[in-house]
């Protein structure tokens, strides 16, 4: 019997591995799964009781509280959200109390999912990872037109700061932090646009396939 695909996808804010990541869901007919989402969710939660992200007791709470709901609300995609999402997942028992939900998603039908740790704790074992990066510079300019877009007042430079601070959590947390898995596949977007990263990492995937 063969295993169900998995297709790990990390890397930092905004270096396209969302819109990766659904285009090879749909054309490898797999579930997705945007694991960010989780953790922003319980972000929001904190953030609902006015408590601290860091604050391990509460933010734990909050991720086992968590809901299906809480992941259709409308105040998710927000900075404040992202880095309410950045500090409760320096929290162990948050990352814990998120694992059997991404891996039970994953093993059932398989699926693509994006994040900061599929390919080194959730899926260690996929057979197919991409670490997407893309420039501080480019990530931040992607980030901040989209909230142009959305109406945002931020400027570039306050966008810029607060993916730079962000990558830095997310980087060194003493638990799962963001890094590379040893055989993951490097897709650096700085200079592709949505098609030309899809295209690169389609053609990477076959050949890891064979
Ligand atoms: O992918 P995103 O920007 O929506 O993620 C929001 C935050 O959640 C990110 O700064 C770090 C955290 N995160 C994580 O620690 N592990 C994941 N698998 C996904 C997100």
């Amino acid at each position: 019997m063969t295993r169900p695909l998995i297709v790990a996808i990390d890397g930092p804010a905004a270096a396209g591995k969302g819109t990766l990541a659904r285009r090879l869901a749909a054309e490898l007919g797999l579930p997705y799964l945007d694991t960010g989402l989780l953790y922003r969710a319980v972000g929001r939660r904190v953030l609902d009781r006015e408590g601290d992200p860091k604050d391990a007791a509460m933010a734990e709470a909050e991720a086992r509280a968590l809901h299906p709901a809480d992941l259709d609300r409308a105040d998710l995609r927000s900075a404040e959200a992202a880095m309410a999402a950045s500090g409760v997942a320096a929290v162990p028992g948050v990352r814990a109390a998120l694992l059997a939900f991404q891996r039970s998603f994953g093993q059932a039908r398989g699926a693509v999912l994006d994040g900061r740790d599929i390919g080194t704790v959730v899926f260690p074992e996929a057979p197919v990872k991409f670490f997407v990066t893309a420039s501080p510079e480019a990530r931040a300019r992607r980030r901040w037109l989209e909230q142009q877009a959305g109406g945002g007042t931020a400027t570039l430079a306050e966008v810029e700061a607060d993916v730079r601070r962000r990558d830095d959590q997310d980087a060194h947390r003493s638990v799962a932090p963001m890094l590379p898995a040893a055989d993951a596949m490097l897709l650096d977007t700085t200079a592709l646009d949505a098609d030309a990263a899809f295209a690169a990492a389609l053609a990477q995937l076959r050949a890891r396939l064979g």
